[in-house]
């Protein structure tokens, strides 16, 4: 009498917790869709509020069905709503596994070689007060959290005909710093401070510097301490647009920032010319008009967002660095990010990718707005460039 009865009980539990599982995945798709292409804050916040109100939706709605719809009775009104999504849930499943396959099987792009990866103390930094006095400073503290826990990534590139001149040309991207408080602006100083050793000749930064426009003022003390040989080159992201964004380019061009905002320009490297472009839409309106730049010269284009991965293919970009998606931040063992805010969700979350001749990196970000992260650690990213290699 009791198996009869406890056996259905844990079948339909079992199947809800499935339904639920597949009900996440497509939320998190539409978020993550949605949240690549606003522009207003307003309606981003609106949006993440409606998926967190829709995601604890299910068990509400598997309670109205009363006990008639669990003996069989599936065909009224709320009976066919639950039989229907459920179906589309379920469906959800096989294309999240195929998703997470295809993010294991990803290999780097021809040319592309870790070099080093060096993971930072923050005991090292003198400074006390690291979580500092962001909103939500406390979550710095939380035992797993690698918000504080820095690592400085290098990489080497060997590209097919680079001049001569540029063979060990070392690039440092930065992307994401968010200032808001936490970390502290001491905790960046000693990060950046680390990646200097490494004595960049270009400063590559695609955007999403501050979360506040107090936070300008932190641009100085932080940006303007770096040194490069060549050139500092910078694109804004979506929070930037929200924070006073014509200031924060004219601070940015006083500390020797080119502002590659939606336009391009030639720059001499080591003698020799390079095309550098920006590319920072949605958020602001426009695109670097690359039909116009010379064909026979590298090309190199900062994006805040990877989305725009096959517009730079199109545009035979040599390289490119985004950011923006921050590696999800919080990364679940062999399954990886579950928040992506980037229209192709999951495929282009952090690393290395090419399509056509373009090679992508894009970063982990060095902040957040929300400082928690797991398995994705922040970073500085290293590149340098290599002469040689075979024609993709
Ligand atoms: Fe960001």
């Amino acid at each position: 009498m009791l198996w009869g009865i406890l056996v259905p009980v844990v079948g339909w539990i079992a199947l809800a917790a499935v339904i639920w599982v597949g009900h996440g995945v497509i939320l998190t798709w539409t978020h993550n869709f949605f949240y690549g292409r606003v522009h207003s804050r307003w309606l981003a916040d609106f949006f993440q509020l409606l998926h967190g109100l829709l995601l604890v939706l299910p068990p509400f709605l598997w309670a109205c069905l009363g006990p008639s719809f669990y003996q069989g009775e599936w065909d009224t009104p709320w009976g066919r709503v639950a039989i229907a999504h459920g179906i589309i849930c379920l469906f959800a499943l096989p294309v999240l596994l195929l998703v997470t396959w295809r993010r294991w099987a990803r290999v780097n792009p021809p040319g592309v070689r870790l070099e080093n990866r060096e993971r930072l103390d923050p005991d090292e930094c003198p400074q006390a007060r690291l979580g500092g006095a962001g909103l939500r400073n406390w979550l710095a503290h939380l035992k797993f959290n690698e918000t504080l826990h820095p690592e400085i990534v290098e990489y080497s590139l060997e590209l097919p005909n680079l001049p001569p001149a540029w063979d060990g040309l070392r690039l440092m991207h930065l992307s994401d710093l968010h200032f808001h408080g936490t970390p502290e602006r001491e905790w960046y100083q000693w990060v950046l401070e680390q990646g200097m050793r490494r004595e960049p000749d270009l400063v590559v930064c695609t955007g999403d510097l501050v979360d506040g426009t107090h936070f300008h003022q932190w641009i100085g003390g932080t940006l303007g301490r770096l040194k490069w040989r060549e050139h500092a080159l910078v694109v804004l992201g979506n929070h930037d647009s929200w924070y006073g964004p014509d200031s924060l380019r004219k601070d940015l061009k006083r500390l020797g920032f080119k502002d590659l905002g939606n336009r391009w320009q030639v720059i001499q490297v080591r003698g020799e010319p390079m095309v550098v472009g920006g590319i920072e839409s949605p958020w602001f309106a426009g695109e670097p008009n690359l039909e116009d730049a010379p064909a026979e010269i590298f090309r190199l284009l900062l994006s805040h967002t990877p989305d725009h991965l096959a517009w730079a293919a199109k545009h035979q970009v040599d390289l490119m660095f985004a950011g923006h998606v921050h590696g999800g931040q919080v990364c679940l063992p062999a399954f990886g990010p579950l928040v992506m805010p980037s229209r192709h969700g999951r495929s282009l979350d952090r690393g290395w990718f090419q399509q056509g001749k373009t090679r992508l990196y894009v970063s982990k970000g060095l902040g957040g707005t929300h400082p928690v992260r797991w398995n994705c650690p922040p970073e500085v990213m290293l590149l340098t460039l290599r002469t040689g290699g075979k024609k993709p």
